[in-house]
C-alpha cells in the first residue's frame, strides 16, 4: 500500500470552535476497547463547548428513561456508555507563560493521523506573548497490542530561549457525559454516573477507581508520567484527581519529552479491575515506547494486508476510504463483551449503542477481510440471546427471541418505540449476518455451537409475530429500516428478511442433521421437525408487496397511498427532517429517511426481476432524503448493479467523504461507522459486484469513469483472493489457500492461480 494514502493531515489548525470539536472526533484514538477523543491536552478557554471524553466499549451505566404515560412494556431504563476518567490534560509553563493556542501566536501547526503506524500527531510552533518560541509535538496512541493502553508522547523544544519549564499532568476521575436536550441523537440529560471509590498512588502511578451509580460496575484507570530529563517532581491526589508536576530547565534547541501512560480496566472483563490495571501498567512499562509503536505498526501491517483496497486515479477518495477502514478497526470490539457502536468509540452520539448497523453495514467488511472479527461480532449477539428471549416476552411473544433495536448489554434502549423496538427487522439482520458468515467461511462448527441457535430463535419469533391471512404469511405493525415511515403492515424489507431467516432456519436444520451436529441444539431449545416445516411454510408463502401499476415493490401496504413529500421545495435548512417536523407529519407522507426497499433489492436481489429493481430504485430515489447516513452507500450499490454509473459514483462519493467533510453536520458527536462500512461495500459489492451466495462467490466488475483501476483482497472459505479491475478487464489471483470456483459476469471459473476476464 502506498504510504501517502495512509496519512490524513490538516495543516494550519484553526481555533474555531466548530472545527475543533469536529476534529476531536476525526482524530480520536481507539482500539476497539478504549476510545479517546482528540481534545487539546492544554484545554480550552472558559465556556468552550468541547466534548472531552474517554470511553470503554460496552462499559455502561443504567439511566432513567422517563415515559410520560406508563404503557405496559415501555422501556424505562436505558444503558449509556460512560465517559470515564480524563487523562488527556497536560499543561506546559515556560517560565511564567502557559502554552495555549488561543493566546500568543501559532507560527506553524498541523494535525495528522498516521494509519500505517497507528497514532495521531499534533505539531505546533508557538510564540508566547513575551516572545519565547517553542516547538511542541504530541503523539497519541491507543495500542492494538495492549488494548488497555493509551499513550501520549509530549515533546517540547525551546527554539529561541533558555529558561524554566514546568509540565503539569492531570488524571481527573470526576467527569460527566456530554448531553444536549435539543438533539435526539445524543443523551438529553446530564447525570453523575460515576461515584469515586478509591484514589491512590502506587510506584509513582495514580489509580482512580469509581463505581457506576446503577449498573453495579467498576472502572479503574492508572496513569504514570515519565519525564526524559532530571527534574523536581511532585504528585498529589485531591478529590478523585491526581496531578503530577515536573519542574526543570530547558536550553535553546533542547527537547524534553513527557511520556504519559494510561491504562484502563473495568469489572465487566476483570473482577478486580484495580489490580488488573496495576498489572497492565507493569506490562506497559516493561518495554520501551518505541517497542510499543513497533507492535502497533506490525498489527496494522497485517490489518492493511488483509483488507487491502486501493484506487488508482482518485487519491482523495482513496484516502477517504482508507480513513473509513481505519476507523472500523479502531471501533470494533475485540471481545465477547462488546460490539461496534454506531459512533464507534469516538463520541457520545447514540450513547455507545449497538444497532443493526453492525450486521448490515460493518460485518460484511469484516466477513470478507477478517472473518475472526466477524465471528466475534456474532458471538457478542450470542451472549445477549437470552436477553433477546426476555425482550420477546416483554413484547408479548410466546416464543423465540427478539433482539433489541439498540442496546449495549442486551436490554432494549429505545425510548421511542415506533422508530425503535418496532424495527423487528433487526432479527432478520442478525440472521443475515450469521448466514453471510457461514457462506464466506463454511464454518459449520460455529453454526452448530452458536449460529444456528440464533437462527432458530429468530425464526420462531417471525412465526409468532406474523400470521396467515388469505393464504399469505404477513407481518403487521412493524417499522422497516426507513424511520420516516413507522408502524406499518408488511414492510417489504422486513418480510423479505424474515423469509430469508426462515428459509435458512430450515437449511441449517437439515445441514446440521446431515452432518450429525443437530442433537445438542435440537434438545437445548426443544426444536422439532414440525416447527421446521412451519418455518418453511411461512417462508414459502411470505407476502411481498408488489404494485402492478408501477411495477415496483411498495415499501409497505400503505406507502403508495400517502401524499408525496415535496423534497425539492423543502428549504435546505429543514434537513434532516426529523429535527423540524413532528413524526406523525412525516409518517403521513411518502418520504424516506434512508434506503429501505432499495436495501432489500441489494441483499435479496434474486427475489425480483431487474426491471422491478430498476423501477423501484427510480421511484425511491425521488422520495428519499438520505437524512440517515446509512442510505447513500446502498443507493450506490444498487445503481452499480443497474448500470447507472453516474448515480453509483455520486452516491459513493457522498458516502466516502461523509465524516471527513462533516456532510451530516454531526460528526462532532462521533463518526458514522455504518456508513464507513457502507463506503467499502459501495466499491466491493457495488463497483465490483461481489455477492456471497449459496452457489458461490460472484463478481461483476465495473470501473468508474474517473478511475484508472482498483484492487482489493477478499477472504473466501479460507483462501485469499486478489481482485484487480481495469478498463474492460479484471484479474483474479489466488494468493493463498485452496483453489476456488468463482463466477464472473455469471460464468463459472476455476481459480487456481490467476485468471483475467475481459468485459
Ligand atoms: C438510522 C438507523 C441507524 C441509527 C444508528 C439512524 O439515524 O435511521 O437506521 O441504525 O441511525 O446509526
Amino acid at each position: 500500500m502506498k504510504e501517502k494514502q495512509l496519512i490524513y493531515e490538516i495543516k494550519y489548525l484553526s481555533t474555531n470552535k466548530d472545527e475543533l470539536v469536529l476534529n476531536e472526533t476525526v482524530f480520536h484514538n481507539a482500539n476497539g476497547y478504549i476510545g479517546i477523543r482528540s481534545n487539546f491536552e492544554e484545554g480550552y478557554p472558559e465556556g468552550f463547548d468541547s466534548i472531552r471524553g474517554s470511553y470503554i466499549n460496552g462499559f455502561y451505566d443504567f439511566a432513567e428513561m422517563k415515559q410520560a404515560e406508563k404503557l405496559f412494556g415501555l422501556v424505562e431504563e436505558k444503558q449509556t456508555m460512560l465517559n470515564v476518567a480524563d487523562s488527556q490534560t497536560i499543561r506546559i509553563i515556560l517560565d511564567d507563560e502557559e502554552f495555549n493556542m488561543f493566546e500568543g501566536t501559532t507560527l506553524e501547526s498541523k494535525r495528522w493521523l498516521d494509519m500505517a503506524n497507528g497514532y495521531t500527531g499534533r505539531k505546533i510552533v508557538w510564540r508566547s506573548p513575551n516572545g519565547k518560541i517553542v516547538e511542541i509535538v504530541i503523539k497519541r496512541m491507543t495500542s492494538f497490542y495492549q488494548l488497555s493502553l493509551f499513550t501520549i508522547e509530549y515533546s517540547v523544544t525551546a527554539l529561541n530561549f533558555d529558561g524554566e519549564v514546568r509540565f503539569v499532568s492531570s488524571h481527573i476521575g470526576e467527569v460527566m457525559n456530554y448531553s444536549n436536550p435539543n438533539d435526539p441523537r445524543v443523551a438529553g440529560e446530564s447525570f453523575k454516573h460515576l461515584l469515586p471509590t478509591v484514589a491512590k498512588i502506587e510506584e509513582g502511578a495514580s489509580y482512580l477507581t469509581s463505581h457506576t451509580s446503577r449498573s453495579g460496575l467498576s472502572v479503574c484507570t492508572g496513569v504514570k508520567n515519565i519525564l526524559s530529563k532530571e527534574c523536581s517532581m511532585h504528585t498529589s491526589i485531591e478529590e478523585h484527581s491526581s496531578t503530577s508536576t515536573f519542574d526543570t530547565s530547558i536550553v535553546k534547541n533542547e527537547t524534553i519529552v513527557l511520556t504519559k501512560y494510561t491504562v484502563f480496566s473495568d469489572s465487566i472483563r476483570h473482577k478486580d479491575c484495580e489490580s488488573h490495571a496495576m498489572k497492565e501498567m507493569e506490562m506497559a512499562l516493561s518495554v520501551s515506547l518505541a517497542t510499543i509503536y513497533g507492535y502497533q505498526t506490525e498489527y496494522l501491517n497485517k490489518y492493511w494486508d488483509n483488507c487491502f483496497l486501493d484506487i488508482d486515479g482518485d487519491d482523495d477518495l482513496s484516502l477517504a476510504v482508507s480513513y473509513n477502514m481505519y476507523q472500523l478497526i479502531q471501533s470494533v470490539g475485540k471481545d465477547e463483551y462488546s460490539n461496534i457502536a454506531a459512533k464507534g468509540l469516538s463520541g457520545e452520539g447514540y450513547e455507545g449503542h449497538y444497532f443493526w448497523d453492525t450486521e448490515m453495514y460493518i460485518q460484511p467488511f469484516f466477513t470478507l477481510t477478517n472473518p475472526s472479527v466477524a465471528k466475534n461480532l456474532i458471538e457478542h449477539r450470542y451472549t445477549i440471546l437470552e436477553a433477546a428471549r426476555d425482550n420477546a416476552k416483554i413484547l408479548g411473544h410466546k416464543k423465540g427471541a427478539l433482539y433489541p433495536w439498540r442496546t449495549i448489554m442486551g436490554k432494549e434502549c429505545s425510548g421511542y418505540f415506533p422508530s425503535g423496538s418496532a424495527q423487528y427487522h433487526i432479527n432478520g439482520d442478525i440472521a443475515y449476518s450469521v448466514i453471510s458468515y457461514y457462506l464466506a467461511t463454511k464454518d459449520i462448527d460455529f453454526i452448530a455451537s452458536k449460529g444456528a441457535e440464533i437462527i432458530f430463535e429468530t425464526a420462531r419469533l417471525w412465526i409468532d409475530a406474523g400470521n396467515f391471512y388469505n393464504g399469505r404469511f404477513r407481518i403487521n405493525e412493524v417499522t422497516g429500516p426507513d424511520e420516516y415511515t413507522c408502524m406499518v403492515d408488511n414492510n417489504y424489507y422486513t418480510n423479505a428478511s424474515a423469509q430469508y431467516n426462515l428459509q435458512w432456519a430450515s437449511n441449517f436444520y437439515y445441514l446440521l442433521k446431515s452432518t450429525g451436529k443437530l442433537c445438542a441444539i435440537e434438545s437445548k431449545i426443544n426444536l422439532t421437525e414440525y416447527e421446521v416445516k412451519e418455518f418453511e411454510r411461512a417462508a414459502n408463502f411470505m407476502y411481498l408487496p408488489f404494485d402492478d401499476k408501477l411495477k415496483i415493490n411498495p415499501q409497505d401496504d400503505s406507502f403508495l397511498s400517502k401524499a408525496v413529500w415535496d423534497i425539492e421545495n423543502t428549504p435546505k435548512d429543514k434537513f434532516p427532517l426529523l429535527l423540524h417536523y413532528h413524526p406523525l407529519y412525516l409518517y403521513r407522507h411518502q418520504v424516506c429517511k434512508q434506503a429501505d426497499t432499495v436495501l432489500a433489492h441489494f441483499i435479496f436481489e434474486d427475489a425480483q426481476s431487474l426491471d422491478t429493481i430498476h423501477n423501484s430504485f427510480k421511484y425511491y430515489e425521488k422520495v428519499t432524503t438520505h437524512d440517515s447516513s446509512l442510505s447513500t452507500c446502498i443507493f450506490s450499490i444498487v445503481a452499480s448493479k443497474l448500470g447507472l454509473e453516474d448515480e453509483a459514483y455520486g452516491y459513493f462519493g457522498d458516502s466516502a467523504k461523509l465524516d471527513l467533510f462533516n456532510t451530516h453536520k454531526n460528526t462532532k458527536d462521533g463518526i458514522h461507522t455504518a456508513n464507513m462500512g457502507g463506503s467499502y461495500m459501495a466499491i466491493v459489492y457495488g463497483f465490483a459486484g461481489l455477492r456471497l451466495k449459496e452457489s458461490g462467490l460472484y463478481f461483476a466488475p465495473t470501473l468508474p469513469k474517473i478511475w484508472t483501476g482498483y484492487r482489493f483482497k477478499v477472504n473466501f472459505e479460507g483462501s485469499q483472493i486478489n481482485v484487480q479491475v481495469k478498463e474492460n478487464q479484471s484479474t483474479f489471483t489466488l494468493i493463498n489457500g485452496s483453489k476456488k470456483q468463482i463466477y464472473v459476469y455469471g460464468k463459472e471459473y476455476e481459480l487456481k492461480d490467476t485468471i483475467t476476464i475481459m468485459k
